[in-house]
């Protein structure tokens, strides 16, 4: 039998969850199925004209499959295509089903699950069918990578029951087709009451400017991601925010050429991850991101803030991402002062920051540091010796007149640092400070054969002279990179 057709009989079967086998007397149980909703599905197969390797592959993995109740309907329908990696290349459909979404799919009317993401069933037209508004019961609805252009037909807005609904698009489709889908209306959501998981990455959404009172009308959302949209504002004055439910909030690449503190989102006090990286905001954020508790992580990276407000309270704060931001001051103090503190990422490369200050070994959990490219000048303080869980440290290029940053103290500290797999500190000076050179005249001290773990290590553009001996790396028995 043909892989698909195979797949499709399977999914008739009364059952609740059938996951797809290799068994080859499938048509005999497929008598439970209702006959018209059988027939839709042998309909919707005709509809593929290739489906490369992947039906015969999914089916053999067991990992397709449709669920139907009691009563013989389907209910479900998983077409996911799960060998693409998210990211459909168009030349690359070995593994996609290609072809067009039957409209004989309609005579499943008792559908609540539909996931036909990463297959190429965009049809002639290349548009989203109208008629996928048209399924009552549905609550869960996946369109995610197929490369659709046009627009977004606001027929989904007669999906009253939709919970999570999912558009997003992959900028490898627009890149290879040139395609993308876009809503200049996208007020078909306020119809959408029931909406926990909203996300529409890459639709194109540059005309719709009300979009933040449009989701300020779905008070269930739980995830919203508008990342790459070409949203042109985010400063909506909106007298009040419904959004009490909403814990994850994506805006990140879009075209907000505004001040930061003008915008709308920073009263959700539920949020629990932020991405507003690459969007095109300036300024410093307001003094109530201080005030966002229940923060975990904060993606504000590419933006020319300058400077932060205090962050000490965010006490939940584990992912802290504000690189390429001109960041000045003392941002050390403005961070979460909690105990304990739970950031266990920090990346602060590339802005203007001077110094590491003694307080970074009150962040005892982090494990990611990257500080490469400031200005940072002195020592660095011996309390890094304190962050024992301390894997991956890059102070690289610390300043561009090569004032002294590395001592000896530096290496006695991190000897303890045993987790440590990534060290570089390459581009600053090393222990050129007057009180260290007679002891050390810049040769690598011992300790550096503590970190046992160490798989990479970069100390070129240092003064570093003397002699590397064989004491020195005899337990780096990890290390693949030395420069
Ligand atoms: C939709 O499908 C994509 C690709 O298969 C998947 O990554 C994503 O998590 C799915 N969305 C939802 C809401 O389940
Ligand atoms: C669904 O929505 C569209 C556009 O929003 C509308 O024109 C159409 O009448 C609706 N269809 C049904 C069956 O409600
Ligand atoms: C989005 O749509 C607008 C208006 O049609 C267009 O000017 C703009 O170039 C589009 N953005 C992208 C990234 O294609
Ligand atoms: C909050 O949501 C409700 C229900 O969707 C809506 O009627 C109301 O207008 C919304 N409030 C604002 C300020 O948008
Ligand atoms: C939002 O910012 C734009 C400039 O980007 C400005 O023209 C507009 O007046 C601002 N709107 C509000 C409500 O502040
Ligand atoms: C946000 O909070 C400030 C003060 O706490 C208030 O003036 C403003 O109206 C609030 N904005 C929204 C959109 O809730």
């Amino acid at each position: 039998m043909h892989p698909t057709t195979k797949l499709l009989v399977l999914i008739c079967v009364a059952a609740s969850v059938v996951a797809v086998s290799s068994s080859t007397h499938a048509t005999g149980t497929s008598a439970r199925c209702v006959p018209h909703e059988r027939e839709a599905l042998l309909e919707f197969k005709g509809g593929i004209t290739s489906d490369g390797e992947t039906a015969s592959r999914t089916a053999a993995a067991g990992e397709a499959s449709g669920a139907a109740g009691r009563t013989g309907h389907v209910r479900e329908l998983h077409l996911r295509n799960v060998h693409a990696n998210n990211t459909l290349l168009i030349d690359d459909n070995e593994t996609a089903l290609v072809g067009q979404i039957s409209p004989s799919l309609l005579s499943l009317r008792h559908l609540v699950h539909l996931d036909l993401s990463v297959q190429e069933l965009q049809g002639p037209t290349g548009h989203v069918p109208e008629f996928l508004g048209s399924f009552k019961k549905l609550r869960y609805l996946n369109l995610s990578c197929i490369p659709f252009i046009g627009r977004v037909p606001p027929h989904l807005g007669n999906l009253s029951r939709l919970q999570s609904l999912d558009l997003s698009q992959s900028d490898h489709v627009f890149l290879s087709l040139g395609a993308q889908l876009s809503s200049t209306d996208i007020s078909w959501l306020t119809r959408l009451p029931m909406l926990r998981y909203l996300n529409m990455q890459y639709v194109n959404l540059s005309l719709a400017t009300d979009w933040a009172r449009v989701v300020n009308t779905l008070p269930s959302l739980t995830a919203l991601c508008l990342s790459q949209c070409s949203l042109q504002s985010a400063n909506q004055s909106l007298p009040h925010h419904n959004l009490t439910n909403l814990e994850d909030l994506d805006l990140s690449e879009n075209y907000f050429v505004q001040p930061s503190a003008s915008c709308w989102f920073w009263n959700i006090t539920s949020l629990r991850r932020l991405n507003v990286g690459a969007s095109h905001l300036y300024g410093q954020p307001p003094s109530a991101l201080g005030g966002l508790q229940h923060l975990q992580v904060l993606i504000y990276s590419r933006s020319s803030m300058g400077t932060i407000p205090s962050m000490r309270n965010l006490c939940n704060l584990e992912i802290l991402d504000l690189r390429d931001n001109f960041l000045h001051g003392n941002i050390f103090e403005m961070l979460p002062r909690c105990s304990p503190n739970k950031l266990t990422e920090l990346h602060l490369e590339n802005n203007y920051v001077r110094g590491l200050p003694k307080l970074i070994g009150e962040f005892v959990n982090i494990v990611t540091l990257d500080m490469s490219n400031n200005q940072l000048t002195g020592h660095i303080p011996s309390e890094i010796g304190m962050l024992n869980k301390l894997a991956y440290l890059d102070l690289s290029n610390g300043s561009p007149h090569g004032i002294e940053l590395l001592g000896l103290s530096t290496f006695h500290a991190l000897g303890g640092s045993n987790k440590l797999a990534y060290l570089d500190l390459s581009n600053n000076q090393f222990a050129s400070s007057q009180t260290e050179k007679n002891q050390l005249t810049g040769t690598i001290p011992y300790e550096i054969g503590m970190l046992n773990n160490l798989a990479y290590m970069d100390l070129s553009g240092n003064n570093i002279g003397g002699v590397v001996t064989e004491e020195h790396f005899a337990n780096l028995t990890s290390l693949d990179f030395f420069f």
